[in-house]
């Protein structure tokens, strides 16, 4: 969508993952000092957004959303001066039906003018736009009303179309939101974080500045998963070019999951200027080779080794990522934070045990 809010996906924090419907306003405020005093509000980590179960069951006289008074008794307009004051932005989420996936708050349908209009006077800066309890139309007619709603709501506000990936919203999301999930709600496991990197991969073409895929939330730093697998998770985010939206809890965050979501270098793989989506270019077994090409004709390349044996010999072929044959490249390795003494022609090659990946970045020099 041109509204000309995410020339690079967009990067944050949602409460979903974590707290699920446990949420309130002291809560909201504490992640936004958090974002800021960990650091990863520096490093683009920017929207604070509430997810769902922010709201009344009932709408008020005049037809309004309102802020469920035991939780947010302060309101949300309250709320978000406080995360601008912090320079970050607010997020909030609704429904394309009568209600939201809980049912505990209403959705917006029927309501598309009037609550994009409430969300703009509040200062919302993005919207998550769930498919629950609808009316059984199609997205395609349900969100665009929203879109246009948006569009006269007088603020310029993120849009993110969470439909699932059910009618490959990749195919028509790009002219009515910023982005797009393209698979079910993700959980926090390998298997589950893996497959949601498949199914989003397929639609790699799709991606460009203005609106991303989205394979759904990190799970990284809630536990679930390995340290190399949430570095494979957050790898894959990056060269996907999909949303960094933290999922965990950033007023406990470890070290640990400091080390993995406070990367720059990876994160500037995801905000690189020229915003195309990287693929798998090669997959022999359980072995994967995905890259995509970054601006100043460097390369991000990730080698990955879904499977049980250790010590995988993998090779990046220039032939497979796109680097003319001959070219001697200088790398990059991301996680290690190392720039490799060797240069290398036409083929790189790296050990990469289960489980685990590495990530590069290739740099032609001659
Ligand atoms: C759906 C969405 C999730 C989350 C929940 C909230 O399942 O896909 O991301 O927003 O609803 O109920």
């Amino acid at each position: 969508l041109a509204n000309g809010l995410a020339a690079t996906p967009p990067m944050g924090w949602n409460s979903w993952n974590h707290f699920g419907c446990f949420i309130d306003e002291k809560m909201i405020r504490e992640t936004a000092d958090a974002l800021v005093s960990t650091g990863l509000a520096k490093l683009g980590y920017k929207f604070v957004n509430i997810d769902d179960c922010w709201a009344e069951i009932s709408r008020d006289e005049k037809g309004s959303l309102v802020p469920k008074n035991s939780t947010f008794p302060s309101g949300i307009k309250a709320l978000a001066d406080y995360v601008h004051s912090k320079g970050l932005k607010l997020g909030i989420y609704s429904d394309a039906g009568y209600f939201t996936c809980s049912k505990k708050m209403p959705g917006s349908l029927g309501h598309e003018e009037h609550d994009a209009k409430t969300f703009a006077s509040w200062g919302i800066d993005y919207l998550k736009y769930d498919n629950c309890n609808n009316d059984g139309s199609k997205p395609t007619v349900r969100y665009p009303v929203m879109t246009r709603a948006l569009m006269n709501a007088g603020r310029p506000i993120f849009f993110s179309l969470c439909e699932w990936g059910d009618m490959h919203p990749a195919l028509w999301g790009a002219s009515m939101g910023n982005s797009w999930r393209t698979t079910n709600d993700i959980a926090d496991n390998w298997d589950s974080m893996i497959s949601r990197a498949d199914q989003n991969e397929v639609y790699a073409e799709y991606a460009r500045p203005g609106g991303w895929n989205d394979p759904d939330m990190l799970e990284v730093g809630n536990g679930g998963m390995t340290k190399d697998e949430y570095i494979i998770h957050f790898s894959l985010w990056a060269i996907s070019k999909a949303p960094l939206l933290v999922g965990c809890d950033v007023r406990n965050v470890t070290k640990e999951t400091m080390e993995i979501i406070a990367n720059k270098e990876v994160i500037g793989v995801n905000q690189d200027k020229l915003g195309v989506q990287g693929k798998k270019v090669r997959m022999e077994g359980d072995l994967e080779v995905w890259a995509g090409p970054l601006s100043g004709y460097r390369v991000a390349v990730v080698l990955l080794n879904r499977g049980p044996q250790q010590h995988r010999e993998m090779i990046a072929r220039w032939d497979d990522i796109g680097i003319p044959p001959g070219t001697t490249v200088m790398a990059r390795d991301l996680w290690q934070h190392k720039t490799l003494k060797q240069r290398f022609v036409d083929v790189l090659t790296a050990t990469v045990d289960s489980h685990a990946c590495k990530m590069f970045i290739l740099k032609p020099i001659s």
